[in-house]
């Protein structure tokens, strides 16, 4: 496995698996990785033939300060990690590789952007387009992974690809969950235990859910939820939505045909944790 810093090195790779006719996997992270992250790499493996893992921390993305200072670090062991799955090359730029001038595009998602995390993270899908634009410039994959877990993210994205005109597939992949039923996350590692012991009770509550569709309206269905997390004294839910899982347009009421996702977001102390099920 290659590990990479510059834009020169890795565009070089590139350029000679290209002479060779391969074909090119990319899979954007930030690092602090842990199995969701590898359940991509795989993915990208069994899909491709050469994986790249870009390990980045967006300075762009994060709408608080303070998120961004206290987001995990672990490069070390996170190449270890990707050394154990075959990854091909990793690519773990600075802040100037990626921006050596300010970015100072604005992506128009549109509606994508004003619901849910759009609505609650100002500029948080505008860094994430400026830093998969420029990933995907550099990389020039043929597909790229994400993960169903930021299941906004992965709209945002084929939005952008549309809009950008990339040639690039982009493959959603499942949510990976510890024993526990908590989505795996590089912020769960910030939980400490009292909240870390809690946090399951989301993904509990979005389980039962799903066996209360016929009986209750979708505001009600909305309300439950909201109510359930919240009785846990160390959860308070920020949204929940129910979305149609193509057009991500919110469900006024259950006749609509498509499948929905309920996605939520809750507070566990100074974490933030988002998560979602189809029902
Ligand atoms: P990060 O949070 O590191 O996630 C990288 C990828 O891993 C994303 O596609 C995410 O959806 C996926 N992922 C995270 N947890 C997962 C889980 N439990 N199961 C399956 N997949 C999971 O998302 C980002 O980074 C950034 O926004 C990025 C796209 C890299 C742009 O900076």
């Amino acid at each position: 496995m290659k590990v990479v810093t510059t834009k020169k090195e890795l565009i070089s790779y590139i350029n000679d698996f290209r002479k060779k006719g391969k074909t090119i996997g990319l899979v954007p992270t930030m690092g602090a990785l842990h199995e969701g992250h590898l359940s991509l790499v795989r993915e990208c493996k069994k899909n491709t033939d050469i994986t790249v893992v870009s390990i980045f921390v967006n300075p762009t993305q994060f709408n608080d300060p303070e998120d961004l200072k206290r987001y995990p670090r672990t490069p070390e062991q996170d190449i270890s990690l990707l050394n154990t799955v075959d990854c091909d090359l990793v690519f773990l730029p600075t802040v100037e590789e990626i921006y050596p001038e300010k970015d100072i595009r604005k992506f128009n998602f549109g509606y994508l952007e004003n619901i849910m995390e759009g609505a609650r993270r100002p500029g948080h899908f505008n860094g994430v387009g400026q830093v998969v634009s420029r990933l995907f410039d550099i990389v020039t994959p043929d597909k790229a992974f994400f993960g169903m877990k930021d299941f906004q993210q992965i709209a945002i994205i084929k939005n952008m690809v549309q809009q950008l005109n990339y040639k690039i597939d982009i493959v959603s992949c499942p949510i990976i969950r510890e024993a526990s039923g908590l989505a795996l996350s590089s912020r769960n590692m910030l939980l400490d235990e009292e909240h870390k012991k809690n946090a399951p009770h989301i993904y509990a509550t979005l389980k039962k859910a799903r066996n209360l569709v016929a009986q209750m309206s979708v505001d009600d269905l909305k309300k439950w939820i909201t109510d359930q997390i919240d009785s846990n004294p160390y959860l308070k839910t920020e949204y929940v939505e129910i979305v149609d899982n193509t057009t991500l347009q919110i469900i006024q009421n259950w006749n609509e045909k498509n499948d929905r996702v309920v996605c939520v977001a809750v507070h566990a102390g100074k974490i933030r944790l988002i998560d979602n099920i189809v029902l």
